[in-house]
């Protein structure tokens, strides 16, 4: 298997960059690509996670292994990512909420894929497209922007359409908007050691499949 690397990564905080890798990884995983994840946030969001459930349930059967990675230090960094280029299988790393460290230029620079979660709302799509300009200064990537988080209900389907037609007018010139992952406990309370429940899978299948298709 080829060697990918894929960020999940925006400017705007909580929309879902952690919990969308998380599931992501296991995705792939489940359809047998080789699989490993960084963890670049400062906040070790998906490390803890994993190490809490580890605590709770001794498996050895991991569906794949997490790395954390200090990005305060840009020379160990810059080293790590050329070292990443070698290893074989997908590497996705789980970028922070902000551009703050020089030492992600490093990352941006290497990476193959962005997988850029957003919400419909006005101010995160603005920051997603602000991002994302910047984001193509440093970086070859392909970018995948993923409306993440979409609250559904009978009364705001009109909503919804108005808002991807919002989303495609901004963010489809750059790059391609996949569908959208609703808002849902089966998303929230996703695992890093359990396979993809039914709910989980049907949540996140449309969106991820033709990013996997096009990778
Ligand atoms: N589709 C969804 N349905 C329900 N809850 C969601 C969904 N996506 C994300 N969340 C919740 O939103 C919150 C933020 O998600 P997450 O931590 O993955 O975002 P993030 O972009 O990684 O945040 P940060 O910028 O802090 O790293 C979490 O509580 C998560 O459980
Ligand atoms: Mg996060």
């Amino acid at each position: 298997m080829n060697n990918k690397i894929i960020l999940f990564t925006n400017i705007k905080g909580g929309v879902g960059k952690t919990t969308l890798c998380g599931l992501f990884a296991t995705f792939c995983a489940e359809k047998g690509i080789p699989v490993a994840v960084m963890d670049a946030d400062i906040q070790q969001s998906l490390f803890r996670h994993r190490q809490r459930e580890l605590q709770q349930n001794q498996t050895t059967n991991l569906p794949w292994q997490i790395q954390s990675i200090s990005t305060s230090d840009e020379d160990v960094v810059e080293k790590v990512m050329k070292k990443l280029k070698d290893i074989p299988g997908w590497i996705l790393i789980d970028c922070p909420g902000n551009i703050n460290d020089h030492a992600l230029k490093y990352i941006f620079q290497v990476a193959d894929v962005a997988i850029i979660p957003f919400s419909y709302d006005a101010d995160s799509l603005d920051a997603t497209e602000l991002f994302s300009n910047i984001f193509a200064k440093v970086s070859h990537a392909k970018r995948y922007f993923i409306p993440n988080n979409i609250i559904l209900s009978d009364e705001r389907r009109e909503q919804i359409k108005q808002d991807r037609d919002n989303a495609l007018h901004l963010l489809g010139s750059i790059g391609y908007v996949t569908p959208r992952i609703k808002h849902g406990v089966a998303v929230k309370s996703y695992s890093t050691i359990e396979p993809l429940d039914y709910w989980q899978e049907k949540a996140v299948v449309n969106a991820f499949n033709p990013i996997i298709e096009q990778i």
